[in-house]
């Protein structure tokens, strides 16, 4: 097996990573240094001539001409790549998948000891406060760092060394990979691949459960539940399922009790975790459930779409539906984890897919430069289910983009008293769309492809949206296939559901709208540009007589 040493800088990659190959008789393979060979120059040159971009643009090179894992028994090769390479989901992608990442784990004080020993320069510490640089790395790394098996690197090279090999002894190469994993105020995050099944049976041992009540539904459960199950079985978990409704149908109040009835007759008391597994509307009817079953009981989510990985099972929002209208009734409940595993998208309908690369849109469009290329270059290939780019980790980089950007504007804001009101970028048109095809013919992403096109449209007509801004953001609608066509809703439809939007304030819509690298409010934007963006969208044939 390939072993993956990380770590800050100072916490011993090298001098561990030397003695346990050399105890093995393996290769050593220390990236830096691999970098600054090919370079001909050190890593502070490369920083001073070509920026931050330009090295890690050399890392991820040489990230990649690592190959394939070495799978076969015992220590193989031994890999320690600078600190900061696994900030990217990419490189962390490539570097955990198959191999045994290992987090080399030291106080920031004795960390700091050593760097003011070491004669290498970090151009990212050099010249500031040793330990404040550090504690800043911990807080922007931490996440990543903790996918990894933990080792405290305090003791002696030797000790650290017995440690991981200790680790290693009697491991066999996994499937599952662990990417990211955070502590946050709006609960424990994990996404990997491979991952739900192992981790929810140790997530329901933590919250101290004796059984799995999974809430359902046919669709994701006959996709995914099989994994689930086995492991489940095999931590001696019995399983109880509750089955709902597939697809938006589990999101009525009739739904609920009926479900709730079940967990009485099952006798689930507090506090019981609930666990969720299948798409938002699985995610958002269980969460419901579990913000008033017994006046709130803990809750986890497995989220099994791509619309509920990178979007619905995060900010604890759940609810359900009124025959007047989507989302009427609902609670703030942030689960206790919400476990993301992108292999569970394996088996996803190709328009489910793509219509979530809707949502992934409005989230470049808020900023996120890096997303905006990922999806220019493989948005395409993500949304037909190319196993290429389950491969190269753009899955995983879109999914965790995604998810964090979600989750710094929630924990940030949990209830949208704020800069929440961000997420609903292309929302107000969009719902009004899904309104008046009556909730059926739109999947949400595609609705808010639509609403996303209207906002660039109202934007640049009230002088918010850079021209070029919005021609970038509906190219790359039409390249993924999103929003394209004339809608076949009455104009007069639409403008009634816009009405009945929540985010009105003082009888004004609150619109967020496209600015130069991110949003701005308004809640002046006048009615009648409103109407032509909308009819714009619409056919022709449906605009005629609205107010
Ligand atoms: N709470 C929030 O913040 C939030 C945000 C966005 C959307 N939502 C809600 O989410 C709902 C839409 O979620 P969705 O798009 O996930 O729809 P969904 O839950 O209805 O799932 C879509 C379809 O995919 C199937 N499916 C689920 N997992 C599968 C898998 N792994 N393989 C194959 N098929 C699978 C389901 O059976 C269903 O037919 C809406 O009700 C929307 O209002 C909530």
């Amino acid at each position: 097996m390939d072993i993956v040493l990380i770590g800050l800088p100072g916490s011993g990659k090298s001098a561990v990573g030397r003695r346990l190959a050399g105890r093995h008789g393996a290769p050593f393979i220390d990236l830096d240094e691999a970098i600054q060979r090919e370079a001909g120059a050190r890593i502070p040159e490369i920083f001073a001539d070509e920026g931050e971009a330009g090295f890690r643009a050399r890392e991820r090179a040489v990230i990649a001409a690592l190959g394939e894992p070495d799978a076969g028994p015992g220590v193989r090769r031994v890999i320690a790549p600078g600190g900061g390479a696994i900030v990217d989901p990419r490189n962390r992608w490539r570097l955990f998948q198959g191999r045994v990442p290992v987090w080399l784990d030291s106080r920031p004080e004795v960390l700091a000891q050593r760097l003011r020993r070491s004669p290498t320069i970090r151009p990212l510490i050099a010249g500031r406060d040793p330990i404040r640089a550090i504690r800043d790395l911990t807080a922007a790394r931490g996440r990543f760092y903790s996918a990894a098996t933990r080792i405290a690197s305090v003791a002696e090279v030797a000790s650290v060394v017995d440690a991981v090999d200790g680790l290693v002894a009697g491991m066999s190469a996994s499937s599952a990979t662990t990417l990211l994993r955070a502590e946050t105020s709006i609960g424990r995050i994990v996404i990997g691949s491979g991952i739900a099944g192992r981790l929810l049976t140790d997530e329901l041992r933590r919250l101290g459960a004796t059984r799995a009540v999974v809430l359902t539904e046919p669709g994701a459960w006959g996709a995914v539940g099989a994994a689930i199950r086995d492991e489940l079985g095999a931590a001696g978990l019995p399983l109880e399922l509750v089955e709902l409704p597939q697809g938006e149908a589990a999101k009525t109040l009739a739904v609920v009790e009926g479900a709730m009835r079940e967990l009485a007759r099952r006798r689930v008391e507090r506090p019981e975790p609930l666990v969720a597994v299948g798409g938002g509307a699985v995610g958002d009817t269980a969460g419901f459930i579990a913000a008033t079953y017994l006046r709130g009981v803990p809750f986890i989510q497995v989220p099994t779409t791509l619309v509920a990985q990178i979007d619905s099972s995060i900010g604890g929002k759940t609810g359900v539906d009124l025959p007047e209208g989507k989302n009427l009734v609902g609670a703030f409940h942030q689960p206790a984890s919400i476990i993301i595993d992108i292999a569970l998208l394996a088996s996803l309908p190709e328009r489910e897919r793509r219509a979530a690369l809707g949502e992934a849109v409005k989230m470049a469009a808020l900023g996120d430069e890096r997303l905006f290329e990922l999806l220019e270059a493989r948005g395409e290939a993500i949304a037909s289910g190319d196993p290429a780019a389950v491969a190269d980790g753009s899955v995983a980089e879109l999914v965790e983009r995604c998810a964090w950007a979600k989750v710094e504007v929630v924990a940030a804001d949990e209830k949208e008293a704020a800069v929440r009101i961000a997420l609903n970028l292309g929302h107000s048109l969009g719902h009004a769309f899904e309104a008046a095809g009556g909730y059926r013919d739109l999947r949400h992403g595609e609705a808010v492809a639509f609403g996303l096109r209207a906002a660039c449209r109202i934007g640049v007509a009230a002088g918010v949206t850079p021209p070029e801004r919005a021609a970038r953001i509906e190219r790359l609608l039409d390249n993924l296939g999103l929003g394209r066509g004339l809608l076949p809703y009455p104009l007069q439809s639409v403008l009634d559901a816009l009405g009945a939007d929540k985010k009105h304030r003082a009888g004004h819509l609150r619109w967020v709208l496209p600015s130069a690298a991110g949003h701005v409010v308004r809640d002046d934007i006048d009615a009648a540009l409103v109407r032509d963006v909308a009819a714009g969208l619409l056919e022709p044939s449906q605009v005629g007589g609205a107010a």
